[in-house]
């Protein structure tokens, strides 16, 4: 059976550190989709780690970690990350393998993505620049080049052939570059990653399927960063959704058990579009402030306000949510106020539904206001000494979505994780 770890916002909700978590009841950690624009940071024995492309699974060295098909690769950064990982005890020689049919992202490919962005000016994604889009457009459009391509003699020749095509793009958008500052790194990365196990994924899959083998599936990004239901075209370039372990490590939906789905105390946002509950005020410097809230993978300042009950609700629909997973509750410490979105207004109507244009809507989040609480959540290991107006504010939320929350992280580290029974 597989289960699911997946983020209801967008993004950065802490599955890098819930997957940390929950590995020891696994044999198979594996990626499905996305790529290296997410940054998923696991923390434990004082040390932090923070992974793009690798399964959250890899410091464990009896867990299998496979990066699907679903998954786009940068060559050199899954590299500088081998080297990282290789440097602080994992061994991902022997419990990292890649799906063949994992799409390859080219120099040229994060090239395009940053023309893309400067055409677009202020209108512009706030991708995270590392060629995604592009890359799944190239997918789509069947023009990519795979991770089975580079064990193939002709794989300069079709190489070369993308590169082309990105060439003419880059000429339309009239953007600089110097290739050749890019493609050394490149090529050395490929030869090295010749040494890892590149393997037909779905037939492994199967195989360890069948030998009953216990395999948690590791969402990147968010609910509604999905490209089909995500704030589009403020989106990333894949399905996020439970939906999209089916495509991106080839399995049926009946092998799919439990969902994980994992939301913060609050939200947060990095890059354009919309945001209902943001706070642009000193309430949304205090949870950046308080929450660490910069991305793991860009460094940029994400955007900050109070957990948005319509979204959460949609994205429990989205993906047959069967566990909630609440993180950074420690961070709502200290706040005399602590608020929650419970419905929408829009042109005078409540809602719980969210519109087709996000973007362009006029929403008024209505909220429901409770008390603050001012005890260090970080040191709490037992449900019952949680503080009580907490619990409040937890158990209004549970009953808006009608789930209860089966953990609740307090704090980066993988001790600070309080299970409630
Ligand atoms: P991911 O992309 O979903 O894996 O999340 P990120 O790693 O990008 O961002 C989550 C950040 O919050 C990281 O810095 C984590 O170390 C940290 N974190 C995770 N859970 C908690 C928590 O319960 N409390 C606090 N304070 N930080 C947490
Ligand atoms: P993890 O897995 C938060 C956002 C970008 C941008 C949009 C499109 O760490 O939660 P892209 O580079 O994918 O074309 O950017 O999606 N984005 C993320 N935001 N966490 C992530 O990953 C993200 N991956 C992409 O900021 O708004
Ligand atoms: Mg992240």
């Amino acid at each position: 059976m597989i289960d699911v770890v997946l983020g209801l916002q967008w993004g950065d909700e802490g599955k890098g550190k819930i997957v940390d978590v929950l590995t020891p009841q696994y044999d198979v950690v594996a990626r499905f989709q996305g790529g290296p624009n997410a940054g998923h940071t696991l923390e434990f024995n004082g040390q932090k780690h923070v992974l793009n492309t690798i399964p959250s699974g890899i410091f464990h060295h009896d867990c299998i970690n496979i990066i699907g098909n679903g998954v786009v690769i940068d060559p050199v950064t899954l590299k500088k990350e081998i080297d990282k990982i290789s440097s602080s005890g994992a061994n991902p020689k022997k419990n990292l393998y890649i799906s063949q049919k994992a799409h390859l992202i080219l120099p040229t490919h994060r090239l395009v993505d940053a023309a893309s962005e400067a055409h677009k000016g202020e209108h512009k994604i706030g991708s995270t620049l590392r060629g995604i889009s592009p890359t799944y457009q190239d997918k789509i459009g069947r023009s990519g080049l795979r991770i089975g391509d580079i064990l193939a003699p002709n794989f300069k020749a079709k190489y070369d052939t993308a590169v082309a095509n990105h060439k003419m793009l880059l000429d339309r958008f009239n953007f600089k570059y110097d290739l050749s500052e890019h493609e050394p790194a490149f090529f050395e990365a490929i030869e090295f990653i010749k040494q890892f196990q590149i393997i037909n994924s779905e037939y492994f899959i199967h195989d360890l399927l069948s030998k009953g083998k216990k395999i948690l599936a590791e969402g990147a990004q968010g609910t509604l960063l999905d490209i089909d239901f995500g704030s589009y075209p403020f989106v990333t370039s894949s399905n996020t959704i439970t939906g999209g372990v089916c495509s991106g490590l080839g399995v049926s939906p009946s092998k799919i058990n439990k969902v994980y789905g994992i939301f913060k105390a609050y939200c947060t946002r990095v890059g354009s579009g919309p945001f209902p509950t943001e706070q642009e005020n000193e309430t949304g410097e205090k949870l950046r402030k308080l929450g660490f809230e910069f991305g793991a993978t860009t460094g940029r300042p994400r955007r900050t306000g109070w957990l948005d009950l319509p979204t959460l609700k949609y994205a429990l629909m989205l993906n047959g949510v069967t566990d909630l997973i609440c993180t950074k509750s420690d961070v709502l410490s200290g706040f005399d106020e602590v608020l929650v979105c419970d419905e929408y207004e829009i042109e005078g109507k409540r809602t719980n539904e969210i519109p087709f244009n996000v973007a362009d809507a006029k929403i008024t989040p209505q909220y429901k206001t409770f008390k603050g609480w001012s005890e260090d959540l970080s040191v709490i290991k037992d449900y019952e000494k949680l503080p009580q107006t907490f619990k409040e504010y937890m158990n209004y939320v549970a009953e808006q979505i009608g789930l209860n929350v089966n953990v609740i992280s307090v704090g980066p580290d993988r001790e600070q994780t309080v299970f409630v029974k």
